[in-house]
Order: C-alpha cells, then sequence, then structure tokens
C-alpha cells in the first residue's frame, strides 16, 4: 500500500507541520511535546504532567499489554513513545513527512506511515486501540472528519476502543477566540499571524451521532486536564466498537 497526502489541502496548516523539524538525532519526551506546542497556562509543560495525561487517556482506554494501538496525527510521537516504552505495538502515521521521520528514529520497531486520517493505508480490523491527540481542529471540514471516523472504524478490531482528544468545542467558539486575541496581543495581530490557518469546531453531539453511524458508540467529557492552556474550550470523545 502506498502513503500518499493529498496536496489540495486547503489551508495552511499542512506546510506548517511539514516544516517541523529537529536539530538533535535522540530528542527526549520534552522536546517532543513542545515541538508540537503542548504548552502549560504558563509556559513548558513537564514530562510528568505529560505523562499523567497520557496514563489518564489509557485509564479511559482501558489500555492492557498485548493492545495495539494506532494514533492518527501521531507527530513526532510523544504520545506514543510512553506506550512504545511499554512493549505494546504501535502504529503511527501523519501527513508530515518530518515528523514521521522522527516517529521512526526513536522508535526503530514501531510501524510508521507518511498519509492522511482520511484514508488509512491499513488493513480492516487490525487494532485494538486507536487514538488521536489534538488534530480534528486541522481538518478542513466536517465531511473529513466523518470519513476518519469511518477509517477508524473500519480498522478497529470489533470491541476495539479510541478517543478523538482535544476537539474545539463550537460552544465555546467566542471564548477561544478571546482567549486568542489576549494571547496574540489584539484582534488585528491574531488575524495576521492566523492567516489560512482556520481550525475546526465541533458540536459535542456531532461526535455522538456520527461516530453512531459508523458503529461507534460513544460519549463525550469535557477536556480535564488542568494545566492545559485551551482545557476551557477543548473536549474529548471516547468510543469503543460495537
Ligand atoms: C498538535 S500536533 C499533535 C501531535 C500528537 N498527536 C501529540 O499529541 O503530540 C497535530 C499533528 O496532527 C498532524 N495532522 C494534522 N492534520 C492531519 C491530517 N489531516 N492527516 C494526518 N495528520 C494530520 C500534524 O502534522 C501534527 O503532527
Amino acid at each position: 500500500m502506498t502513503d500518499k497526502v493529498n496536496m489540495t489541502m486547503t489551508n495552511n496548516w499542512h506546510k506548517l507541520w511539514e516544516r517541523k523539524t529537529l536539530a538533535t538525532e535522540k530528542p527526549d519526551l520534552a522536546t517532543l511535546i513542545s515541538m508540537v506546542g503542548w504548552k502549560t497556562k504558563d509556559g513548558d509543560l513537564s514530562e510528568q504532567e505529560w505523562l499523567e495525561f497520557v496514563r489518564f487517556v489509557a485509564e479511559k482506554l482501558n489500555i492492557s499489554s498485548g493492545d495495539i494501538i494506532f494514533e492518527i496525527g501521531c507527530g513526532p510521537g510523544g504520545f506514543l513513545l510512553p506506550f512504545y516504552e511499554k512493549g505494546h505495538a504501535i502504529t503511527g502515521l501523519d501527513y508530515s513527512e518530518s515528523l514521521i521521520e522522527i516517529c521512526r528514529q526513536i522508535m526503530p520497531s514501531g510501524d510508521f506511515h507518511y498519509g492522511e486520517a482520511n484514508l488509512l493505508p491499513l488493513p480492516d480490523q487490525s487494532f485494538d486501540i486507536i487514538f488521536s491527540n489534538s488534530v480534528c481542529h486541522y481538518f478542513p471540514d466536517h465531511d473529513y472528519s466523518e470519513r476518519v471516523l469511518s477509517e477508524i472504524s473500519r480498522c478497529l478490531k470489533s470491541g476495539g476502543r479510541g478517543a478523538i482528544l482535544d476537539a474545539n468545542d463550537a460552544s465555546k467558539r467566542n471564548a477561544f477566540l478571546e482567549h486568542r486575541y489576549e494571547r496574540f496581543g489584539g484582534k488585528v495581530e491574531y488575524d495576521e499571524q492566523n492567516q489560512d490557518l482556520p481550525q475546526l469546531f465541533y458540536d459535542k453531539d456531532w461526535f455522538v451521532n456520527t461516530g453512531a453511524k459508523y458503529g461507534l458508540i460513544g460519549y463525550t467529557e469535557d477536556q480535564s486536564i488542568e494545566w492545559y492552556r485551551n482545557t476551557p474550550f477543548r473536549f474529548n470523545y471516547f468510543f469503543s466498537k460495537q
């Protein structure tokens, strides 16, 4: 199967993620998470804070040893690395070739694919767990996101579990924008620096109802990471496949 990325993506996010590279060959976990923008309210976050979040997700999904795990939009691998180190078989996919190269370096026995979330180059029913952390707000539209849910369902084993984490909550869109304007020093400055970098927002019901169309039975919860600056505006969708 060939990895491929549809270069007709309508915004600049793909270019931005493709530009991410690292000077060092042996990055530590803190470097991996900071290079894809994970920040606390006050600045950089610690490895310990990050590992607590990974543990929270592992508990929610009831991940046990032997579970085969796949992450969509894995970036340089900061979310997968703790599972890899525990001995899980892991697969990652991202549409940034430079970030996938970093994953291949730091997790040599992992299976990594350069490709898009809406067309997974992977066999049917091959994973116990599929998650995607802080990716779905970069998708171009809801049709694309629906295609991702249908692909997740195809690749999950029956009884498999998963999560779309850190989705933008449509009911908090205005509050999110106000927060961003403040961070960037005003609306004009924000608009200037974020041209062609739109973020997609979701109604919580959209995930529950659309997932159900593909046999994913799920629920949503507000984002609960205490340290994370976007927590007030985000939610998580957890599901299992019938
Ligand atoms: C904020 S980073 C999160 C990385 C990782 N999931 C983590 O938690 O550290 C978002 C990642 O999503 C990837 N991405 C965004 N849209 C994508 C798409 N349509 N298909 C595949 N990857 C995508 C980006 O290249 C980037 O690596």
